[in-house]
């Protein structure tokens, strides 16, 4: 049966006269090609591409026409799921907050992500082209290093690296990367995905110290407590004691032999009451009695009980006093614990030492992260403190001097009088050189 090629032309084209604008198209050029929809027996419709020739008789004439259909169908989805994985993948790229760089087989940037761009500070063009060892720390010998492992195991995966930004900021890093093939399987060159691992970081050592600065507080709170309770249970049977040695001496003559002995108990007493005394003002619970404070005046108390006892161990103190400096909150009776405390360490310390021995009390005014700061030094010419046992020493209890002499209370009791008065305490300290204890306060607003 003979059937119109106009059949498969869509009716409303077919209005339109597209048939007859095919046929003059094809006479005057010889041929015509043309994409349009066309019609299936069934009615459906599909997208299609067509060349139609003019045949041509030996006169010259045109006797019909041939048309080539082609059905475009698969071409067309394949195309609109090119179009939206593209659009998909830049999307992709330009969400995430990690840097994506791909470059060519020698390392010449390709391209880079929105993020690689927020992260390094430079703007797109200025990096397109150039080579990537511009961004590393390391340089091209990172680089190469890089491109080796890729080489060897196809990827490489958190690599903890540093780069540069832009101002010349240095960024840690981690990078995974990957080659980059064509669809035949050729390495055509590198992708590679950047973290920036800096902001991480600060965040995590600011927690650690906070939560080692927690750890500290709380271990001391609980002890506290127990502290208190023995200090109390101590203190009674103490009492007792002593108020009996007192009549027994009392009522010995003149050269009983046991006279002796007993003055060695009554040291031992007085000894014990001495470190009563001292878990007791560890475990004081209450607040301190806070109010402005010049930092020099418990400075100066400090120093007039211990001047004497200094001279005697040939020490030499120099003492370099700010005048002028703002108020602190503070009580000065904890104050001048902590600077006795810090005084008597320091003595200890150069008693374990020959030849020279300074201590060095500083007050000074500093500024720090945009506060200020009434900080006190005490400065010692003494042997130092190891670096393994210099985060142990603020602990309670922990003392390296014999039994007898260290309750090892000391620095734990000025780290939580220094804390109560919202300020820090710091070590620092090189053996064979020195200790340097530092006591910050906050300086109070000045009213004018
Ligand atoms: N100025 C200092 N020089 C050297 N070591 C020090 C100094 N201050 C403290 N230390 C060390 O810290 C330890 C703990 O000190 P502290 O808490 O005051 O307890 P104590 O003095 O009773 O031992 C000391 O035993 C000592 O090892
Ligand atoms: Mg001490």
């Amino acid at each position: 049966r003979k059937e119109n090629i106009g059949i498969t032309i869509p009716a409303e084209e077919r209005e339109r006269g597209i048939q007859r604008q095919i046929a003059a198209r094809t006479r005057a050029e010889g041929l015509c090609e043309l994409e349009m929809e066309r019609v299936r027996k069934d009615g459906s419709r599909f997208p299609a591409h067509s060349v139609v020739t003019a045949m041509v008789d030996p006169e010259g004439r045109v006797s019909g026409f041939v048309e080539i259909v082609r059905d475009l169908t698969r071409r067309r989805l394949l195309e609109r799921q090119l179009r939206e994985t593209k659009e998909f993948l830049e999307n992709v790229m330009a969400s995430s907050v990690d840097g994506i760089v791909t470059t060519d087989l020698k390392g010449h940037i390709t391209f880079l992500n929105r993020g690689m761009e927020e992260m390094l500070g430079y703007a797109r063009e200025e990096l397109l082209g150039t080579h990537i060892s511009r961004l590393y720390v390391k340089g091209i010998q990172e680089a190469r290093q890089i491109m080796e492992v890729l080489r060897a195991r196809q990827r490489v995966e958190n690599y903890e690296m540093q780069i540069l930004r832009k101002d010349q900021e240095v960024l840690s890093i981690i990078n995974s990367a990957s080659l980059l093939r064509d669809g035949e399987g050729n390495v055509i060159g590198t992708v590679g995905v950047f973290k920036d691992l800096t902001q991480q970081k600060r965040l995590e050592a600011k927690l650690k110290e906070t939560q080692a600065h927690l750890v500290e507080a709380s271990k001391l709170r609980a002890l506290g407590e127990l502290v208190a309770g023995v200090a109390h249970e101590l203190n009674n049977p103490l009492m007792a004691s002593q108020t009996i040695l007192h009549v027994i001496e009392g009522e010995l003559h003149q050269d009983c032999p046991n006279k002796d002995r007993l003055q060695v108990i009554r040291r031992c007493n007085e000894r014990i009451a001495r470190i009563v005394d001292h878990l007791r003002e560890f475990s004081r619970q209450d607040r301190p009695e806070l109010r402005p404070l010049d930092v020099n005046v418990p400075v100066d108390n400090a120093l007039l009980i211990t001047e004497q006892q200094l001279l005697d161990h040939q020490i030499h103190l120099e003492r370099r006093l700010a005048q002028g400096l703002p108020p602190v909150m503070a009580d000065p009776n904890q104050l001048e614990q902590v600077f006795l405390n810090l005084i008597s360490n320091a003595r200890d310390a150069l008693d374990e030492k020959e030849g020279n021995k300074e201590l060095l009390i500083q007050t000074l005014l500093e500024q720090r992260a945009g506060h200020r700061w009434v900080v006190v030094t005490v400065k010692d010419t003494g042997p130092g403190i190891p670096p393994e046992i210099l985060d142990k020493v603020m602990e309670p209890f922990f003392t390296t001097k014999p039994v007898g002499r260290g309750t090892g209370l000391g620095l734990s009791l000025c780290f939580k009088i220094v804390e109560d008065h919202g300020g820090m305490l710091e070590i620092n300290s090189q053996v064979g050189l020195g200790t340097e204890v530092r006591v910050l306060l906050p300086a109070m607003m000045s009213t004018g």
